[in-house]
């Protein structure tokens, strides 16, 4: 079972420290807003629909932690709280979906008390994280139905249990992939500079007792060169009308890669991933973050101090290099511009429960 990174227990949110993986398994008892937005920043919960849960579950926490004040003073601070968690990373768009999800329930107009806001803003935080599960399980099955019996694959960074509620996008292909008895070799980019690949991906695949290698970013050319892999999978954080797609920086130059190799590339991500608001992915927010991850990482200094670094966390890949977007509504193949849209409309009609399945 793959690990599950969040958990609410009882008015505190329990979150897995990623940033000690794999040395030390330290949970964090999260109780105040300051605390969350500080472990969201510093990637301790990380992974964009994971972020879009741990936010989710942040603003019942506030609720609860406020639910001794006065309905007009309660608006006013859940306010502050989603703009602080708005503030916390720009470019995974599950972040924006879920505070817009609690933001909505907050509006509800029937609801008179802070009590009941709260009961249905912590409902609402729950739901959010048991869809995930679900819908992860439902692109897994998808995903792997595309691998043969015994497939050698590649994935950059983490899409994992880790960074969901459980079980991963593109990591979910390879759970799905054993469970149906495939016997599956995953290759697992390194990931520079945060090496969520070496210390997530390899950590989380090797308890699911799943065969991973990890390799350096740099030696996924030669690998693809090689003809030993079958297909390749990532996540993302944002995915523009026209199927372009935000992920880990270097994703791209693998997408580049797979397409040079004839290699199929696959992205596994949830409908609440989409950001249909944006025609393209030029207009995706890239973050940027401190230059000593770069330099400076893990403790160790390995560039000159004051050096100037340039250290995007995303980058886009465009749609032409991606053969097939695998979401919870099945797999979206070129041109994707009409099949996003209906996979995004099928989402908002199963919020309005129409029995579909
Ligand atoms: O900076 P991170 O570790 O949050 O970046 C995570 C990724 O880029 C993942 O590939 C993406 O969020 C998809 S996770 C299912």
């Amino acid at each position: 079972m793959p690990v599950s990174p969040i958990d609410w227990d009882d008015g505190t949110i329990r979150l897995l420290d990623q940033t000690l993986l794999p040395e030390e398994t330290v949970w964090l008892n999260i109780k105040d807003i300051h605390e969350l937005a500080e472990a969201i920043k510093m990637l301790r919960v990380r992974g964009a629909p994971a972020i879009g849960i741990a936010a989710a579950l942040g603003v019942a926490m506030a609720a609860n932690n406020f639910k001794d004040h006065d309905i007009t003073s309660f608006y006013d601070h859940l306010d502050t709280v989603i703009d602080t968690l708005a503030r916390t990373r720009p470019t995974a768009v599950n972040l924006f979906w879920a505070l817009d999800r609690m933001r909505t329930v907050l509006s509800e107009v029937s609801v008179k008390t802070v009590e009941e806001h709260c009961q249905r803003l912590l409902a609402q935080a729950l739901a959010i994280q048991a869809d995930d599960r679900a819908t992860c399980r439902i692109m897994g099955k998808y995903g792997a139905a595309l691998l043969s019996d015994s497939p050698t694959v590649l994935t950059h960074c983490n899409a994992g249990g880790l960074a969901t509620g459980d079980y991963g996008t593109a990591l979910g292909v390879f759970y799905a992939a054993q469970e149906m008895g495939k016997t599956i070799r995953v290759y697992a980019d390194e990931t520079r500079p945060l090496l969520q690949g070496s210390r997530l991906t390899a950590w989380e695949l090797m308890q699911a007792n799943i065969d991973v290698v990890v390799l350096p970013d740099s030696a996924a050319g030669m690998l693809l060169a090689s003809g030993r892999i079958e297909a390749v999978f990532t996540g993302a954080d944002r995915i523009a009308g026209n199927g372009d797609v935000a992920n880990k920086i270097g994703t791209y130059p693998l997408a580049v890669l797979a397409k040079r190799h004839q290699v199929p590339f696959y992205v596994v991500a949830p409908v609440s991933t989409f950001d249909l608001s944006l025609a393209s992915g030029e207009a995706i927010p890239i973050e940027e973050r401190h230059g000593d991850e770069v330099v400076n990482g893990f403790g160790r200094r390995t560039g000159p101090k004051g050096v100037k670094v340039f250290n995007p966390a995303f980058d886009v890949s465009p749609a032409e290099l991606i053969t097939a977007i695998i979401t919870e509504h099945g797999v979206i193949r070129p041109p994707f511009t009409p099949g996003l849209a209906a996979a995004a409309e099928r989402s908002l009609w199963k919020q309005v429960d129409d029995g579909l399945p």
